[in-house]
């Protein structure tokens, strides 16, 4: 039997509200087995963006997630700052939580196009998303879409469940089996620096390079943080 990964949208639909809490409580957030020492969880990688990028810089969360978490903690730190999801109860999700950012959180698909300039953002983050997209798409899509709306200079943020296939596992805070799209990290570095992006060194001890963890349900992760060539 061949198994997919939950490219239906389905999951999310169905937990929105209950996804917003996890998140916004950052019960998912915390990582072992990480292969760099300052790397703890979502709230490092948050304040190494804000010391690679200052406040007032326009950004993208491409899947933003319900609730949109981290549009709402950047905008509240001065950045001017939005966010996409597929999945429409994620987006009226964010807008019920945090009315302050309802115009700037919309419904988007990230195997399409986006409408975006050429060099429209600073920064872009794409968290934990390409596990739900086929990797033919991912490769020849989503992420060139996101390498050409950066500017040069700019920042993207991308973590992504990494190895072979697609993996199923039975994740405890929702009571249910979830399917995963995994990334082989050499195919996606190979990807980005085709579109002028280089991997953030991790100078003086701060996070950078390519670097990993497992959440706790638990599944193996890829972060980094990619500069566009100027
Ligand atoms: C695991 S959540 C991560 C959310 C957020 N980035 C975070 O780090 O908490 C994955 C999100 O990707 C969204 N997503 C999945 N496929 C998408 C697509 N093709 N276009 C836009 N968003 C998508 C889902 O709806 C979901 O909100």
């Amino acid at each position: 039997m061949t198994i997919s990964p939950d490219f239906s949208e389905s999951f999310y639909r169905q937990h929105a509200q209950r996804y917003a809490e996890v998140s916004h409580n950052f019960i998912q957030s915390v990582y072992t087995d990480m292969s760099h020492p300052m790397l703890g969880g979502d709230r490092d990688l948050m304040d190494r963006l804000m010391e690679l990028v200052p406040p007032g810089c326009r950004g993208l969360d491409a899947g933003c997630g319900a609730g949109a978490r981290d549009v709402y903690f950047y905008w509240q730190r001065g950045y001017d700052i939005y966010g996409v999801d597929a999945v429409e109860e994620n987006i009226l999700e964010a807008r019920r939580l945090h009315p302050e950012i309802a115009d700037r959180v919309e419904v988007a698909d990230l195997r399409r196009a986006l409408g975006y300039p050429d060099g429209s953002f600073e920064f872009v983050l794409c968290n934990a998303v390409i596990q739900h997209i086929e990797p033919d798409v991912t490769l020849g899509m989503t992420l060139p879409e996101l390498a050409r709306m950066l500017k040069a200079g700019g920042v993207l943020q991308l973590m992504f469940k990494c190895g072979d296939g697609v993996a199923t596992v039975y994740d405890g805070d929702y009571g249910v089996e979830r399917a995963f799209q995994l990334y082989a990290v050499e195919k996606v570095l190979d990807m980005l620096e085709g579109q002028g992006l280089g991997v953030v060194a991790g100078e003086s001890g701060k996070l950078g390079g390519v670097m990993y963890f497992k959440d706790p349900k638990p599944m193996d992760h890829c972060v980094l943080f990619a500069r566009k060539d100027a």
